[in-house]
Formats: structure tokens, sequence, C-alpha cells
């Protein structure tokens, strides 16, 4: 066995051995020449430092000290022996010596030496009084402890950073053998409201809400933990006075294998954050509302006054319109004056006429509730052009009637708004739409080759042209596409997926 790594226990186990084997040849008191060369042999045989001191000075040591200390035989039978101890443990030494040797004490004591070249070591010693050339003597066994001390204390070191790390996080965490706590940090009281000495020892399911939760997370817990190192998860807990929380619980075996199902969690409070994000996305959702209610006010407002218009300013400009064909019918020929009048009269009237037409078109594409949304789309193109002078090529690729109406009011607008940004914005001499649909969606691409769009101007705040062509297509669970096309323009393609309610019965 190697000396450096006896322990206190094996070091006495070997004193009382030696100890036996001296009665077993005789009381010291009897020992001469004979009793000399058994020291002699011992000492020899010994695994440990051995020395036989009288005087206050060594008769005899064997190599083992010499191998610690530094020092030559010589040297050290001519030295005192109190003089190898450094000197703040010098007073306890001989303290403990004098107990073992008056059989007060039976464990081996440590202590520190300076070696001959300066450096400090650990000796474990235990000391027994013997007869030596008949005098009292003392026979000691030591050994150099230095290596384990130092091990112990890296590791006791390591051990007070490894809680001080565990102490300074925010986070709780606990330890886990077989769902039973062996380790928390002071966190816990922060988080949970427990002292961490209440949890050690206890069930994990102190900090669930039951039974069945607390079984239900160890079991997602062990067999993540079997296939990967880590596992990440939010889960309600239960704090000491009753509250519930919400955790975000990082889980990590400890060890390369799960098999002695040794774990670590981590515990983050993410109650606030949760009613945050909740709070955020319901006055969202709110915002959301409230733009399809007033949308739908308008579509609704657009089509009662385009009625209307169309209606009665329509059927009054038709009857006016009529009524003055009949005047015109009835003139003397000779009277130019008023027939000229009564003509320039019917023209306005056709051109107002035609105005009504424009603005209730406007107001609410009558295509759209009477043809659908292909025919709407073809005839915006059109009207488009006309009016931009942009070349706009339509490529039209769904069923007509298909698409639900308000659907369809949605992607209209979309389009649009897409049209008056070409208009406005993209110095652009043609554009293409292209409208497709699938079981799964329909699909609006107006490309243009204009100048482009910077993804500044796409994500701008203020880009509210943008933002209510995303927040209709959201209504849908569509989603809108805006980027640069080479070479050179702008691509705005809008995806909404068609469910069950989304095509017309
Ligand atoms: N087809 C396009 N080509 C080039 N730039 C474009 C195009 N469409 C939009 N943009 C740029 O994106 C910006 C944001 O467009 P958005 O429709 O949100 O706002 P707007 O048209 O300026 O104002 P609003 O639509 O609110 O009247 C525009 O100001 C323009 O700079
Ligand atoms: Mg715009």
């Amino acid at each position: 066995m190697n000396p450096e790594r006896m322990s206190k226990k094996e070091l006495a186990d070997m004193v009382k051995s030696l100890r036996e084997q001296l009665d077993g040849t005789g009381t010291p008191a009897s020992l001469g020449t004979s009793g000399e060369d058994l020291y002699k042999i011992l000492a020899q045989s010994s695994q440990v430092g051995f020395y036989i001191m009288q005087d206050r000075h060594f008769k005899f040591i064997n190599s083992h000290i010499r191998d610690y200390t530094g020092y030559s035989e010589e040297d050290m039978l001519k030295m005192n022996p109190a003089l190898f101890i450094l000197p703040e443990d010098r007073r306890k030494t001989a303290k403990n010596a004098v107990m073992m040797l008056k059989e007060q004490r039976f464990s081996p004591y440590e202590f520190r030496i300076v070696t001959k070249d300066g450096r400090i070591k650990w000796i474990m010693e235990t000391v027994m009084s013997i007869k030596f050339r008949g005098k009292r003597a003392i026979l000691g066994n030591s050994m150099d402890v230095t290596e384990r001390k130092e091990a112990s204390r890296r590791l006791e070191e390591l051990e007070a950073l490894e809680s001080s790390i565990l102490d300074a996080i925010p986070q709780a965490v606990l330890g886990l053998h077989e769902r039973r706590i062996n380790f928390a940090n002071h966190a816990v009281k922060i988080i949970f409201g427990w002292h961490r000495e209440e949890l050690i020892g206890k069930s994990i399911r102190m900090i669930y809400r039951n039974e069945e939760e607390a079984d239900k997370i160890g079991d997602i817990f062990y067999s993540s933990l079997e296939r990967q190192r880590t596992f990440e998860t939010e889960f309600p807990c239960m704090c000491k006075d009753g509250r519930e929380i919400i955790c975000r619980m990082k889980a990590s075996r400890i060890g390369e294998k799960l098999r002695e199902k040794r774990i670590v969690v981590t515990y983050e409070d993410i109650t606030e954050e949760k009613k945050a994000q909740e709070e955020l996305e319901r006055s969202r959702q709110d915002l959301r509302n409230l733009s399809v209610h007033l949308q739908s006010v308008r579509e609704e407002e657009s089509t009662r006054v385009a009625r209307k218009i169309h209606d009665e300013l329509g059927q009054s400009l038709t009857a006016l319109q009529m009524d003055l064909s009949w005047l015109e019918g009835k003139l003397p020929a000779r009277n130019k004056s008023i027939r000229e009048k009564t003509r320039s009269m019917s023209d306005l009237v056709d051109s107002t006429i035609d105005s009504v037409h424009k603005i209730t078109m406007e107001l609410r594409p009558s295509m759209l509730d009477d043809l659908g949304l292909p025919a709407a789309i073809e005839w915006q193109a059109g009207d488009f052009q006309k009016r931009s002078g942009i070349r706009c090529q339509a490529n039209i690729r769904c069923g007509e009637g298909i698409i639900k109406k308000e659907l369809a009011t949605t992607i209209f607008r979309i389009f649009q708004e897409t049209l008056t940004n070409i208009a406005r914005h993209s110095k652009a001499t043609q554009c293409r739409v292209a409208l497709t649909e699938n079981e799964k969606e329909v699909c609006l691409e107006v490309v243009d080759n204009g100048i482009g769009i910077t993804q500044w101007q796409i994500d701008d705040p203020h880009s509210f042209g943008i933002i209510g062509m995303r927040e209709r297509a959201h209504l849908w669970g569509g989603t809108i596409y805006i980027r640069n096309v080479k070479p050179s323009g702008t691509s705005v393609k809008v995806m909404i997926p068609l469910g069950k309610g989304e095509k017309q019965k």
C-alpha cells in the first residue's frame, strides 16, 4: 500500500499490530541489544515513517522520514526534533503527543513540518512509550499526508466555490436522487419560501401542487434525461404559503448515465413574465378585434352608401337623362341654341352618371359582390392601368365565388393598397398581379419593376399602409412577404390559409 494513501484508521491499526509484535517478544523493559535489532527490523519493513526518540533527540529514524524531511540521518540525529515542526504547530503537537503517550488519546494527530529545502508538509503521527536501551523512549510512526491534505483542501475550496456559485444565482437549485431532495441552494427561500434545511431529505412533491403533477413532471424529466443531457420546460409549482407560481425549469442529469437517477434542476419564477406576456397578447388580440370590427363597420358603411348613391342618385340621373332626351325630341329643330343647351346638359348628366359609377365602385366594388374576387381583381388592374399609365397584367388562376365574401374583401383591400403604393412610390412602368388558389391557401402576388423597397421601410412603425396589410392578413391567419426582386422592383405576396370557413358554400 502506498503510505501516502493510508488513512488514520490504517495508521492506528498498524501501530496496534506493532504494539502486539512488541508485546509478543516480551516487555520493552526486557529489550536489550536484541530489542534494538527488532526495532530496526520493524523500521526497515515499515511502510511508514518510524523513529525512536530519547532525551529530546532521535535515536533512530527510517528511510521514510529521511525522504519526507529531506535531511540525512546524520543531520537528524543531531537536531532537536521539535525544530522540524512548524512553530505555530509545536505546542499543539506536543500536547497531542503527551496525551497519546498517557494513553488519553488513540487516534493519530496531524501537524506541519518544514523540510530541509523550506517546504511545508503535513505529517500524521502516532506515538507510544517504550523502553530503549534501558530508558524511557518514544516510538513514533508518521507519514507524509501533504498530498492528501492538499487534495482535500482543493476539494473543500471547490465545494466552497460551488456552493457560493449556487448561492449567487437567482434561481432555486435542487439536487434530486430518486425524487428526493438532497441538495438545495439559498434561493429556494426566495422562490418557494422554504428554508433549504426544510427541504433536504424530503420528497420533491413539496414544491408541486399535488402528487399527480409531481409524478408527471418527474416522469417527463427522467424520460427526457435518458435521451439527452439537459431538458427545459415550464410547469406550475407551489410555494410554502400555498401560492401557485409558474416556473421555468432546467434539469440536467448528474454524471454520464441516469442509472442512479441523480439530477439537478433549476427553477426560475416566471409568473410575472407570463402574466405580462398574456396581458400583452390579450391587448394585441383586443386591438386586432377592434380593427376587425372597425374594418367591417367601414365596409358595411361603404356598401350602404354605395348602394344608396347607386339606387337613389343613379336612378334619378338616369330619369333625368331620359327626360332630357324626351325634351330634345320635342324641341323644334330650328331652335338651335336650346337644342345645344339640352345636349350639353345631357352630356353633363352622362359624365355625372360616370362619376357616380366610379365613386360607388371605389366605395364598394360591386363586382366583388356580384362576380367575386377574380373579376374584381381583374377590373381593378385594368382600372389602375387606365388611371396611372402603369401597365398592369393580371394572371388569375382562381375559381370564381370560391372565396368567402369577407376574405375576398380583405384580399381586395390589400391589393388596392399595393397598387396605391406602386403608383405613389415605386416609379414602376409595369406590374404583374397573380391570384392563385389551391386546397390549402389563396395567394396574391403583386410584383412591380420600380425602385424597390428597403427593409427599414418595411419595418418602419410608421408604415401604416404595410401594417394595415399585415393586420388584415393576420386576421385570417395569413402572412405578407415583402421583398425586393431582381433586377429591380418590389414583390408583395399575401398567403392566406383556407380553413373550412373561408370558402364559400
Ligand atoms: N411598391 C413599392 N415600391 C417602392 N417603395 C415602396 C413600395 N411600397 C411601399 N414602399 C415604401 O414603403 C413605405 C411604406 O409604405 P406604406 O404603404 O406603409 O406607407 P405610405 O404608402 O407611405 O403611406 P400610407 O399607405 O399610410 O398612406 C412607403 O413610404 C415607401 O417608401
Ligand atoms: Mg401606402
